[in-house]
């Protein structure tokens, strides 16, 4: 009985590998990367998502066009909203992100994405992992800053392999054990490790923690840190420290040290979870950006789900749009248009932070996801001035 399973699971894996070994190749052939300065119009792709999603992205999208209004006149940039991204659209495809609304991302230079969500079980990928595939965004960046304690921190997360790549296509003996793989390469170790450190130097960085399990996970996390040193040996400013996973999110709640990390650079596993420890530090996954950046491609999105839970309760419109603003400054500044991005954030600084005049709760006691747009939108146009 248990031999047929072993049969087809050793066939399974064969195929898996060789997949696999394909992915290889390709991230071998350097598609180049995109330069957004040399590009005659920059077209940036508007995706609602579920549940909060198109509520908080609409809000994001005007924002946008009052940001970038002379930009768009001009026609160096163009918005266009893509519809198709919801979960009843994806479910009666029966694909994680619908081939047509693929190929409409496709023709977008750039995406802001709100919350898609994701079935649980089943087979179904989640529509992120899906994206973050097909448009090999494989760095996941996600800033955290305290300013009053003195905490600026930057996550690259791996965002195309590790335990994501292959966790909807793991093995089952029922009843009696479940296999999942994990996955990590030469190459798309090298690639982020790369992102991290260039970031490091960049910015005037000293320090980068390398953040695994691998004196548990021996062969991939061991690999993920062989490589991120080899990466380091070419940094010579800057330090390398290992760090395992377990420890470093005691870490981050331990106020007597936490602030002298500056730049974090992890598995896709660790990553996912650990930037959520990270944004609620900040104040709530609410307040926390995440890009999705890619040699040729960028997606960028809140870091927490969709919550249906608000949707059901009649209270979605008090979703706080503050983390798909932030990705919204992300974005702007990944494009080429730093300067409305530091306005962006000096807004945002001042909104949730400094004077806090509108204030979001997430629920009826607060302010709407409009008004709390509304007072962005006049207190950047107030530093314009
Ligand atoms: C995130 C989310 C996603 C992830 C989910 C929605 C698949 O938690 O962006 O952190 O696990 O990467
Ligand atoms: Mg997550």
């Amino acid at each position: 009985m248990d031999e047929k399973y072993i049969d087809s699971a050793v066939e399974q894996f064969r195929g898996l590998l060789t997949q696999q070994l394909e992915r290889c190749e390709k991230m071998a052939q350097n598609q180049g990367k995109t330069d957004f300065s040399s590009l005659d119009q920059i077209v940036i792709g508007v995706c609602g998502g579920d549940g909060i999603g198109p509520i908080i992205t609409a809000e994001a999208e005007r924002l946008l066009h009052f940001l970038l209004r002379n930009e768009i006149e001009s026609g160096k940039v163009k918005i266009k909203t893509i519809e198709g991204l919801t979960i009843e659209n994806r479910l009666e495809k029966n694909e994680p992100v619908p081939s047509d609304v693929l190929a409409e991302i496709k023709t977008c230079n750039v995406l802001l994405k709100g919350p898609t969500t994701t079935p649980k079980g089943g087979t179904m990928e989640s529509a992120n992992v899906t994206l973050r595939r097909e448009l090999d965004l494989f760095a996941n960046v996600r800033p955290v800053k305290v300013p009053q304690e003195g905490i600026d921190w930057i996550f690259y997360r791996e965002n195309t392999e590790g335990e994501y790549v292959l966790g909807s296509r793991g093995v089952e003996v029922p009843e009696k054990l479940a296999f999942d793989f994990k996955v990590t390469t030469d190459l798309g170790t090298r690639r982020i490790a790369k992102a991290a450190f260039d970031y490091a130097e960049k910015n005037g960085k000293t320090n980068v923690a390398i953040v695994t399990k691998a004196n548990i996970m021996k062969k991939t996390d061991g690999k993920f840190t062989q490589i991120c040193h080899e990466v380091a040996s070419e940094y010579p400013n800057i330090t390398a420290e290992d760090w395992y996973i377990d420890i470093m999110t005691a870490n981050l709640v331990n106020k007597d040290i936490r602030n002298q990390f500056q730049v974090f650079v992890l598995p896709n596993l660790y990553g996912d979870i650990i930037t959520d420890e990270a944004a609620q530090i900040q104040g709530g996954v609410g307040t926390a950006g995440s890009a999705n950046v890619g040699d040729k491609y960028a997606m960028f999105e809140a870091i927490h789900g969709s919550a249906p839970r608000m949707v059901e309760e009649g209270i979605a419109e008090y979703a706080n749009p503050s983390s798909i603003f932030k990705a919204t400054e992300m974005m702007l500044r990944h494009i080429g248009f730093s300067a409305i991005a530091d306005t962006l954030m000096e807004a945002m600084e001042i909104c949730s932070e400094k004077e806090k005049k509108v204030v979001v709760t997430g629920n009826t006691d607060g302010a709407t996801c409009k008004e709390f747009g509304d007072y962005v939108m006049a207190t950047v146009e107030s530093l314009s001035k």
